[in-house]
């Protein structure tokens, strides 16, 4: 199958791209490279360029005959989401439209999206199932979960088939050391955790011990982004099979407070690790926790990753090869 990668110089995007090679898919990715990576791409044909420009999307469309798209290309930071909600709209909603559109004018017709449990807000009940209410409590989530529902819209009028992906707290690296995350600035715990424990970063902030959950901490599910990927290929599997869309929470059905997380990473680096208490950072629940046995069930998907370590080991294995 011939797939676009929308964001395959990015975190998850270049872990796909090794997924998809792997896979003997022929693969080009398309990146505007204001977040990724070029050296990400794993030597596949990269086009420098963004989803908003409908004429170069005409151009690869209608030259290269692909069987699909997986779209990974979004702005990503939940706290500045909140402060600058014009990028995320006009990024994350508008320009995903320009993509569909252009799909339909090239009757490309199925579609891998990633989608976030920033679509739940905080959660009624854990943990959370796809059919849960949906009540993004920042832009980018409410951004996420707009997309999912003009998805609807466009497969009932276009024929558009897709699948959304609802990631959890995406996490880990390259079992091979061959990709990671490197995203500039960084703002996720568990980089920033081991940033600190490395010594080549100011103590980890702590956004909050007073929350309503047993060690104050919020509590994340982190799901290895290797296993993030196997989920993508079968997703796109099953939309060639024939499959309806959908949506599927991706995650391995256990949180993990921040002190946790810490513990872990001191466990695992053998180093301490230097923090500090801060406020709660706008825009966090509290509590996300997947129930993600629709896609176990649907899709066959297993994560293969699940222990905290593995995914902090294989983080910390990269991010020593950086140096
Ligand atoms: N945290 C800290 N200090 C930091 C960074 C994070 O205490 O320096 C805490 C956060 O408050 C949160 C947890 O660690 O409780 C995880 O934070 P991350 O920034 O690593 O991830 P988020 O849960 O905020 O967001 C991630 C993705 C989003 C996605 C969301 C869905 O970045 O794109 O998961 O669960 F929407």
């Amino acid at each position: 199958m011939r797939i676009m990668v929308v964001g395959g110089a990015g975190y998850i995007g270049s872990h796909m791209v090794l997924a998809l090679v792997e896979t003997g898919h022929d693969v080009l990715v398309l990146d505007d490279l204001s977040k990724g990576h070029a050296d990400a791409v794993q030597g596949v044909p990269l086009v420098k360029g963004n989803i908003a420009d409908s004429t170069l999307l005409d151009d690869l469309f209608g030259r290269m005959n692909f069987d699909g798209v997986m779209h990974f290309a979004s702005f990503i930071q939940v706290a500045e989401s909140i402060l600058e909600p014009a990028p995320y709209y006009e990024n994350n909603l508008v320009n995903t439209i320009i993509l569909l559109n252009a799909m339909v004018r090239h009757k490309i017709k199925k579609l891998v999206f990633s989608s976030s449990a920033a679509v739940y807000g905080e959660p009624q009940v854990i943990p959370i199932t796809e059919d849960h209410p949906k009540n993004p409590v920042n832009p980018y989530g409410k951004g996420k979960w707009m997309v999912e529902q003009i998805l609807q819209d466009y497969e009932r009028a276009y024929d558009l088939k897709s699948i959304s992906l609802r990631y959890f707290n995406a996490a880990g690296a390259d079992p091979l050391g061959r990709a990671g995350e490197r995203h500039l600035p960084e703002t996720h715990l568990i980089p920033l955790l081991l940033k600190a424990a490395a010594g080549k970063a100011d103590p980890v902030t702590i956004f909050g011990t007073d929350y309503d959950t047993a060690d104050g901490s919020c509590i994340r599910d982190y799901i290895h982004v290797t296993d993030l990927c196997v989920a993508h290929l079968l997703a796109f599997q099953a939309l060639m099979s024939g499959a309806p869309s959908s949506a599927y929470n991706l995650g391995n059905g256990h949180g993990f407070s921040v002190w946790e997380v810490l513990e872990a990473v001191k466990r695992v680096t053998g180093k301490p690790v230097p923090f500090q208490i801060v406020a709660r950072r706008a825009g966090d629940p509290s509590h996300l926790v997947a129930d993600a046995t629709r896609a176990q069930v649907e899709l066959g998907w297993q994560p293969h990753y699940p222990a905290l370590d593995s995914i902090i080991s294989h983080a910390w294995n990269f991010a020593c090869m950086q140096q």
